[in-house]
C-alpha cells in the first residue's frame, strides 16, 4: 500500500466514503498526540452497557464505545423510547467528560433494528441472497440505518459477509449465500445502504463487515468448546482450507466492502488452519490493512480475546499487536484497561501500535461528524415518525416477495385463486411472527410466539382473500382440512442464533411431518411453505406436497408470502444455497 502513502489523494478517490483528505487526518493525528495513554486506551475499550459498574466509568476509563450485545436491553423494556433514553443517557455522560469524545454505540441491527419493538424486521440475509438484488439490499440498509438512528444508536454490527459452506452451521441464515460472487455484490450493497450518503450523514450508521474471515467455512466437529469438553459442530471452529480457497471464498466480500467505505470490520472467533483470526497478524494487518488497504478499525468479537492462548494479559498483547484496534471486552473492562496499559508500559505493545489503533478509531469518528462540536450527538427524535412506518414495511414486504423460492409446483397448484371457497391453513409457523423472524429478534436467540408487531403468513392470507368472500380456516395440526379447496401447511424451524443453531440433523420436526400428512389425508391439493434459516431435509414430505415454497425467515411482513401464493407477485427467487441432495444453487421456478 506504499502508493497510498505517497499519493494520499488516491485514498480519497478510492471511493471509500469515510476516508478524508489528509488534512483531516492531520487533525486526527494532532488530537491523538494530545491524548494521554489512559485516554488512548479508553478509545480502544468497549464494554457491554449491561456490565457497566457505574455510568461514571465512561469518564473514569475514558470510554470511546459501548455495545448492547444480545439481551443487553434497557431495564424499562425494548420499546423505542426506552432504547432512545438509554442511548442518550450514555452519550450525554460521554459528552460531559474532559475530552467530550462521543461514544460509538454498537448493536446487532442485522435484519432491521431487531432489538426494538415496533421496528421493521426484514428477511434474514439467506432470503435476501435469493433476491440477487443489490438495489433492494441497499434500500434495506438505508431504512435500517434510519430506524437505528431513531434510537440515537450510530453503529450496526452488520452486514455479515460470511460465505457459509455447510448449511448445518447455526449462522447459515446470517449469510447471503454459499457463493462468494453473490456475497460480494450484496455485501457491498448492504454497506452502501447502512452508510448511505457517506459516514457524515447523520441518518447513516457505521457499518461493520463481519466476521473476518472464514467464519462460514469451519470444519464439522471443530466448533466452540462446551463446558463438558465436547464441541459444537461448527460455530467458531477451524476453517481448514488452502490459501487460494481461503482467498477465493472467504476473503471475497472484503475488498468490495472496503471499496464501499466500510468503517469497521469484526475479526472472527474462528481459526484458519489452527490459527485464531483474532490473533493473526498475517490476516488482520498484513492482508486486511496493508494488502487490502482497510483504513477503518477492527472491533473484536464478544470476548473473543479470552479464547486465545495464554493469560488474559498475553491474550491482549497478542491480539493488539496482531492488529486488533478496539476490543469488545465486554464484561471485565477495568481489567482489560489495566492489562493493556501494563503491556504498553512494559514495552510489550508499542505506543505506535496504540496510536495507529486510536487514529483509526478517531478517523472514523471524525468522518461521522462526531468530533464536530457543532453537531448534536444525541438521538434525532424526528426520525421516530418513520420508525416501523408503512413505507418502511412496504420495502420489507417487497423483500419478502423477492426472497421466496418456488421449488415445486405440480399441476399449477400455485398461484391460488383468492375466490377459493375455503383455504385451510395449518402448521406451527403459519401464525407465529417469532418463527417468521428467527434469531436476533427482540432477544438474542429469538423466540416463537407473538414477539413483535407484524403480519403472520396466516394473517396475510386472510387479508388477501378478505374481499373475495372465501373462507380461511386454521388448525395447528392440520385437522379440519377435509372439504377445503386447498391446504397450506407452514412448517420449519423455531428461532436460534449462533452456536445454538448448529445442527447435524436437518430433518423436519415430527409435528411438521404430521401436519403435512394430515392435510394430505384430506385428499386436497397441498402447498407446503418452509420457514427456516436454511435448506432442510424434505425428502420425506416432498411427495405429499403438490407445491413447495422456501420462505426462509421473512420477518414481520408476512403479506409478502401471500403476494406470491396468490400470484400478485410471480416468484423470482433463486436458491442462494445448494439444497442438499435436492436442488442446485440457482434453482427456482416461476408461474
Ligand atoms: C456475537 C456475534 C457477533 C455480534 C457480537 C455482538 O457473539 O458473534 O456477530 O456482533 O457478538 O453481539
Amino acid at each position: 500500500m506504499i502508493l497510498t502513502r505517497l499519493f494520499p489523494a488516491l485514498i480519497v478517490f478510492s471511493g471509500a466514503y469515510f476516508l478524508v483528505a489528509y488534512q483531516a487526518d492531520d487533525s486526527v493525528r494532532k488530537l491523538v498526540s494530545t491524548l494521554t495513554l489512559d485516554e488512548k486506551i479508553g478509545q480502544m475499550t468497549q464494554p457491554d452497557q449491561m456490565f457497566l459498574k457505574s455510568i461514571d466509568d465512561i469518564d473514569k476509563y475514558h470510554l470511546g464505545s459501548l455495545l448492547s450485545g444480545g439481551d443487553s436491553d434497557p431495564k424499562s423494556g425494548n420499546d423505542l423510547q426506552s432504547w432512545t433514553t438509554l442511548y442518550d443517557r450514555y452519550q450525554t455522560r460521554a459528552l460531559a467528560t474532559k475530552r467530550r469524545i462521543p461514544l460509538l454505540y454498537g448493536i446487532d441491527a442485522v435484519h432491521g433494528h431487531n432489538n426494538v419493538l415496533g421496528a421493521t424486521i426484514f428477511p434474514q440475509n439467506i432470503g435476501l441472497g435469493c433476491t440477487r438484488n443489490p438495489e433492494l439490499v441497499e434500500k434495506i440498509g438505508r431504512v435500517t440505518a434510519e430506524e437505528v438512528r431513531a434510537t440515537g444508536i450510530n453503529w450496526a454490527f452488520a452486514p455479515c459477509i460470511a460465505v457459509p459452506q455447510d448449511v448445518r452451521w447455526g449462522r447459515t441464515y446470517e449469510g447471503f449465500s454459499e457463493s462468494p460472487d453473490v456475497v460480494k455484490i450484496l455485501g457491498e450493497a448492504a454497506v452502501r445502504g447502512l452508510q448511505w450518503g457517506g459516514l457524515s450523514n447523520p441518518k447513516a450508521v457505521l457499518a461493520c463487515a463481519k466476521h473476518f474471515a472464514g467464519d462460514g467455512g469451519t470444519a464439522l466437529g471443530t466448533g466452540q468448546l462446551k463446558k463438558d469438553g465436547t464441541r459444537f459442530p461448527f460455530d467458531q471452529g477451524d476453517t481448514q482450507v488452502d490459501e487460494p480457497t481461503f482467498r477465493k471464498v472467504h476473503l471475497a466480500g472484503y475488498p468490495p466492502a472496503i471499496r464501499a467505505g466500510v468503517g469497521s470490520i469484526m475479526p472472527s472467533y474462528s481459526s484458519w488452519n489452527g490459527v485464531k483470526v483474532s490473533a493473526s497478524k498475517r490476516l488482520m494487518t498484513d492482508i486486511l490493512k496493508q494488502e487490502l488497504g482497510f483504513q477503518g478499525f477492527l472491533i473484536s468479537d464478544y470476548a473473543a480475546l479470552n479464547q486465545l492462548p495464554g493469560t488474559y494479559k498475553q491474550q491482549i498483547e497478542t491480539s493488539i499487536n496482531a492488529g486488533m484496534d478496539m476490543v469488545m471486552v465486554p464484561e471485565h473492562y477495568q481489567e482489560f484497561f489495566e492489562k493493556l496499559k501494563e503491556n504498553v508500559e512494559e514495552g510489550k505493545v508499542a505506543m505506535s501500535r496504540i496510536d495507529d489503533a486510536v487514529t483509526r478509531i478517531l478517523r472514523v469518528k471524525y468522518a461521522m461528524g462526531m468530533l464536530d462540536p457543532k453537531r448534536s450527538q444525541l438521538a434525532d427524535r424526528s426520525l421516530q415518525k418513520s420508525f416501523g412506518s408503512t413505507e418502511h414495511r412496504a420495502v420489507a414486504r417487497d423483500a419478502v416477495r423477492q426472497s421466496i423460492v418456488l421449488l415445486k409446483n405440480d399441476n399449477k397448484t400455485l398461484p391460488l385463486a383468492k375466490t377459493l371457497p375455503r383455504i385451510h391453513v395449518a402448521g406451527k409457523s403459519a401464525n407465529d411472527i417469532g418463527n417468521q423472524c428467527g434469531g436476533w429478534t427482540i432477544t438474542w436467540q429469538g423466540k416463537s410466539g407473538n414477539t413483535i408487531e407484524g403480519t403472520t403468513i396466516l394473517a396475510g392470507i386472510k387479508k388477501a382473500t378478505a374481499a373475495s368472500g372465501g373462507q380461511v380456516t386454521y388448525s395447528l395440526d392440520g385437522a379440519g382440512a377435509a372439504g377445503a379447496s386447498v391446504g397450506v401447511v407452514v412448517v420449519g424451524e423455531t428461532p436460534y442464533a449462533e452456536m445454538l443453531g448448529d445442527r447435524t440433523d436437518l430433518n423436519l420436526a415430527p409435528e411438521d411431518v404430521a401436519a403435512i400428512s394430515a392435510v394430505k389425508a384430506a385428499k386436497i391439493p397441498v402447498v407446503v411453505i418452509l420457514v427456516s434459516g436454511r435448506p432442510m431435509m424434505i425428502d420425506n414430505v416432498l411427495g405429499n406436497a403438490d407445491a413447495f415454497v422456501a420462505a426462509w425467515l421473512p420477518g414481520t411482513e408476512g403479506d409478502g408470502v401471500a403476494d406470491v401464493l396468490f400470484g400478485d407477485y410471480k416468484p423470482t427467487g433463486k436458491l442462494s444455497f445448494t439444497w442438499p441432495k435436492r436442488f442446485a444453487f440457482g434453482y427456482g421456478l416461476t408461474y
